[in-house]
C-alpha cells in the first residue's frame, strides 16, 4: 500500500492514480460504535436512524473490530429471545467480525470483483475503509457501483477518443507521404530529365568528359531515389488500406513476358539466364495490370540481384491447386537462411550482411509484393535453399479468372 501511495503522490495524476477513482474518495464517515456498547442500546439507535446502514466497531487503537449491519440486527432482534439473551451483551457477540476492510488507496476498479462475487441472496455488503490500518469510514456498496460505472462509462470515452485519434495520425502520416513524395517527384523528374538531356549531350558537347559522367550518375542516382520514393508511396498506401486496384483483363503470361524482356539488359550484365515457360495455360484475369507487372518486375530483380553469374532464373506461369493463377519467379542463386525469411517479408528487411554481402535495394520489394498480392486477395509463399536457390509463389484467387 505505501509503494502505490507514493505512485499516486509523485506522478502526475492520472484517471487511474487520481485519488477520485480510490476507495477513500467513495467513504462516508460513520460514527462507529464502541466495542463495549450494548446490543440492545445499539440496536435502539439503528432503529431510530435509518441513515446508518452499516455501522462499524472500533477499537481504541482506531483498529477495525466488526460491522454491525442494521437489517441484520434489526431482524435478529426480532427473533424469540435474541432481545433477552443479547440486550446486555457487548455488540462484539453479534457484529459481523470479518467485514471486508480494504485500504483507502485501493483503486476503485480493483473492488469490482467484490460486486462481481456478490451472490444472489446474499447482502451486497458495504465496505470498511482504513488509511495506515485506522478506521477512515464505508464505502457503500451503491457508492462502489456508481463510481465503477462512472469509471467504465469515462474509459469508454478515452478508447474512443484514443481510436479517433491513432485514425487522425494514420491519415495525417499517409496524406504526408502522398504529399511528400508528390513534393518530391517533381524536382526529381527535372534532375532525371535533364540529366539525360546533358548526359545525352542533346543541346552540344559538354566541355569536358566527365561532366558526361556526372551527368550520368545524377540521372542513374535519381532513377534509383525516384523508385525508393514510389516504393515507399506503394507500401504507405497499402499499410493505409488506400491502395486501389485498377482492374482490367490482364493476361498473366503476358506479364512475364513483358517482365523478363524489360530484366533482359540487366540479366545479361549479370550473366544470369533470364527466360519465362508457361507450365499450364493461364485464362485472362482481372487484376491491375500495373501492379502484376511491379510484381514480376521486383520478383525477377531480386532473382537475377541475388544470383551469381552462370546460374539462371526463370519465371513459370501455371494454374494453381486452387484453380487460381499461379506465377513462378525460381533462381539458381545464394537463397535466404531460414532465419532471414520472416525478416526479408518486414518493409526495409534484408537478410544478414554475412549470408548476403550485395546489399543495394532498400527492403521494400517483397513486402510490396505481399501487399499487393493480397489485394487481389491472393498471396504470396517464397522457399529457399541457401546455395541452392529461391523460389517466390504468388497466388491471385481464382475469382480472378475470366472465364
Ligand atoms: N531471390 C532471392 N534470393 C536471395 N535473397 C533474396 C531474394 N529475394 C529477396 N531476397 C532477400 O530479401 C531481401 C529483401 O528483398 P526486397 O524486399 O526485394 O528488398 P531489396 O531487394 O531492396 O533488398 C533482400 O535484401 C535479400 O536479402
Ligand atoms: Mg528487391
Amino acid at each position: 500500500m505505501l509503494g502505490e501511495r507514493e505512485v499516486a503522490a509523485t506522478s502526475a495524476p492520472t484517471p487511474e492514480q487520481d485519488a477520485y477513482w480510490r476507495a477513500g474518495a467513495i467513504a462516508d464517515f460513520v460514527t462507529p460504535f464502541d466495542p463495549a456498547a450494548a446490543c440492545g442500546h445499539v440496536f435502539d439507535e439503528l432503529v431510530d436512524d435509518e441513515t446508518r446502514v452499516a455501522v462499524p466497531v472500533i477499537g481504541q487503537d482506531g483498529r477495525v473490530l466488526g460491522l454491525v449491519e442494521r437489517h441484520k440486527l434489526i431482524l435478529q432482534f426480532a427473533k424469540r429471545f435474541v432481545r433477552e439473551l443479547f440486550e446486555k451483551r457487548p455488540i462484539t457477540f453479534m457484529m459481523d467480525r470479518s467485514p471486508p476492510v480494504v485500504d483507502a488507496w485501493t483503486p476503485v476498479e480493483r473492488l469490482s470483483d467484490h460486486v462481481a462475487n456478490a451472490r444472489a441472496n446474499d447482502q451486497l455488503g458495504d465496505l470498511v475503509v482504513t488509511r495506515d490500518g485506522q478506521y477512515l469510514g464505508v464505502a457503500s456498496a451503491l457508492s462502489l457501483l456508481k463510481r465503477l460505472h462512472e469509471l467504465s462509462d469515462r474509459r469508454l470515452v478515452e478508447a474512443t477518443e484514443a481510436r479517433a485519434e491513432a485514425e487522425r495520425a494514420n491519415l495525417a502520416k499517409s496524406e504526408l507521404l502522398a504529399n511528400m513524395s508528390h513534393e518530391l517527384r517533381t524536382p526529381l523528374n527535372a534532375i532525371i530529365g535533364f540529366s539525360e538531356v546533358m548526359r545525352d549531350e542533346l543541346f552540344g558537347q559538354l566541355g569536358n568528359p566527365r561532366y558526361r559522367d556526372y551527368a550520368g550518375d545524377i540521372n542513374y542516382s535519381g532513377g534509383l531515389l525516384l523508385d525508393l520514393i514510389n516504393d515507399i508511396l506503394d507500401l504507405s498506401k497499402a499499410e493505409a488500406g488506400r491502395l486501389e486496384l485498377v482492374d482490367e483483363v490482364v493476361d498473366l503470361e503476358e506479364c512475364a513476358r513483358v517482365g523478363t524482356r524489360l530484366m533482359r539488359e540487366r540479366a545479361a550484365r549479370a550473366r544470369v539466364a533470364l527466360d519465362h515457360r508457361s507450365l499450364a495455360r493461364v485464362p485472362p484475369l482481372r487484376a491491375d495490370r500495373r501492379r502484376l507487372q511491379q510484381i514480376v518486375l521486383n520478383l525477377l530483380s531480386n532473382a537475377i540481384k541475388f544470383t551469381p553469374p552462370g546460374g539462371s532464373v526463370v519465371a513459370f506461369t501455371t494454374r494453381a491447386p486452387n484453380g487460381g493463377a499461379r506465377l513462378i519467379v525460381e533462381d539458381t542463386g545464394i537463397g535466404i537462411a531460414a532465419e532471414d525469411i520472416p525478416r526479408v517479408l518486414q518493409p526495409f528487411g534484408q537478410a544478414s550482411i554475412v549470408s548476403q554481402p550485395q546489399r543495394e535495394g532498400t527492403g521494400l520489394g517483397l513486402p510490396i509484393v505481399v501487399k499487393l498480392a493480397r489485394a487481389h486477395g491472393g498471396d504470396m509463399k517464397l522457399i529457399s535453399t541457401p546455395g541452392f536457390g529461391t523460389t517466390v509463389m504468388v497466388d491471385l484467387p481464382p475469382h480472378r479468372l475470366v472465364a
